[in-house]
């Protein structure tokens, strides 16, 4: 029976205690947003691959990356977390975070779930981009859909480190011999036993340049930059480049050394390597002043039309076609039990029934019961179109529907 079963990217697959995808999210399957010519998205990623093939080049003077941007978003468990040596009970594979198409797929939650198939596949320099999906929070900067590009690029040792010029000696390693062992401790950053601290060294300054060299092209020579430490399981050491925009620090991309064992397993002999991955709606917003998340998904021919310029680099400011108001409503519920209720799935919710025009979900109050021990929510919902002023009866309609499928589907009891 059709319920037993969920059709994604055009394969059927047996439904399971961890499936937790929706058709809503299923709907954005497809919508290609950074291959659509006149799109933000578009243009954001052809001037961030221009900072990379500019900085890259063959002796022929082509660029070395190859572009892989039509990936399914389809991806295994193994793809988005075993192959990037992500323990068995890392918190990031929760339930709560991915959308589970079953136990043994999901909606890939970053471009990294393709990093060991492509290295597998005998590519050196490569960019991934693709739509990303993760459960979280609703507000201007949270959709649970966006994109992500990736970098990965590899270097032998006589790419990475010049013959020791001065000394005339021989050409320093890259790889000191001692087994890779995989992801480190949260708590440690440090280099990898595997690699001479001669490539750290190279590896580090080439990454970090070629990443404050992208971001200054986008966001203005003389933005500024730092690099705080941080911790993938993939890489090591790993960083996060913050950049202070508008007098706050941003955080724009995670990358790091590539974990050796990685390149082992992929059947990469005696190089080591880089990578980096960025949301594009982050340094889009920034780019064009776009306000909302949401807005990127829009049909209106009066957001697209501003973005119909032929040459990406064309520097434009978003324009609001106007604004429409808000409308306010609030929803309280007791919970079935504080155990088995997560907000992450209220919100989720709100989003497959109200759609688009939720613009905010935020828990305003929280209250037990002192004599029955009973925990009560109070969620605030913020609606607004994007395009026409909502009235409150349309808003009420949609408001009772949630709560409805909240009280169907949660277990909750609606106040
Ligand atoms: N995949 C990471 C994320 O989504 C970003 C990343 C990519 C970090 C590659 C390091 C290397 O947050």
């Amino acid at each position: 029976p059709a319920n037993k079963t969920i059709t994604v990217c055009g394969k059927d697959f047996v439904r399971d205690r961890m499936t937790n995808v929706n058709a809503k999210i299923l709907s954005h399957i497809g919508r290609a947003l950074h291959r659509q010519k006149d799109h933000p998205l578009y243009h954001t990623k052809t001037r961030l691959l221009q900072c990379l093939h500019q900085r890259y080049q063959n002796r022929r003077g082509n660029p070395v990356f190859t572009v892989v941007e039509d990936l399914p978003p389809l991806v295994t468990v193994q793809q988005n977390f075993d192959q990037l040596l992500v323990p068995p009970d890392h918190v990031c594979r929760n339930k709560r975070d991915n959308y589970y198409v079953n136990r043994r797929h999901l909606l890939r939650a970053h471009t990294s779930a393709h990093q060991g198939d492509l290295l597998a596949s005998g590519l050196d320099n490569f960019v991934i981009v693709g739509d990303v999906y993760r459960r979280d929070e609703i507000d201007a900067f949270h959709y649970p859909v966006f994109h992500q590009m990736e970098g990965v690029k590899l270097y032998t040792a006589e790419e990475l480190l010049p013959e020791d010029a001065g000394t005339g000696g021989p050409r320093p390693q890259v790889l000191t011999g001692l087994p890779s062992t995989g992801a480190c401790a949260p708590d440690t950053n440090a280099p990898q036993a595997a690699h001479t601290p001669q490539a750290v060294a190279a590896l580090t300054t080439d990454l970090q340049q070629c990443l404050q060299a992208m971001a200054t092209t986008l966001f203005g020579e003389k933005t500024q930059c730092r690099w705080v430490p941080a911790y993938f399981p993939f890489t090591q050491p790993s960083w996060e480049l913050e950049v202070l925009l508008d007098g706050r620090w941003v955080e724009i991309l995670g990358c790091g050394i590539v974990q050796q064992r990685i390149l082992e397993t992929a059947g990469v002999k005696a190089k080591v390597g880089w990578a980096f991955g960025l949301g594009l709606e982050r340094w889009a917003m920034k780019l064009y002043d776009i306000p909302d998340i949401r807005i990127f998904w829009s049909r209106d021919s009066g957001f697209l039309s501003q973005f119909k310029f032929e040459d990406s680099n064309t520097l434009y400011k978003y324009k609001r076609v106007s604004a429409y108001p808000q409308c306010t409503n609030d929803i309280s519920f007791w919970l079935p039990s504080a155990a088995t209720f997560d907000s992450n799935d209220f919100y989720d919710l709100v989003r497959q029934v109200g759609g688009d025009i939720v613009e905010q979900v935020s828990l305003v109050d929280e209250f037990k019961h002192p004599k029955t021990g009973r925990t009560s929510h109070c969620y605030r919902i913020v609606y607004r179109h994007m395009e026409k002023t909502l009235t409150q009866e349309e808003v009420n309609v949609v408001h009772r529907a949630i709560a409805a499928t909240a009280t169907a589907e949660l277990a909750v009891t609606v106040r």
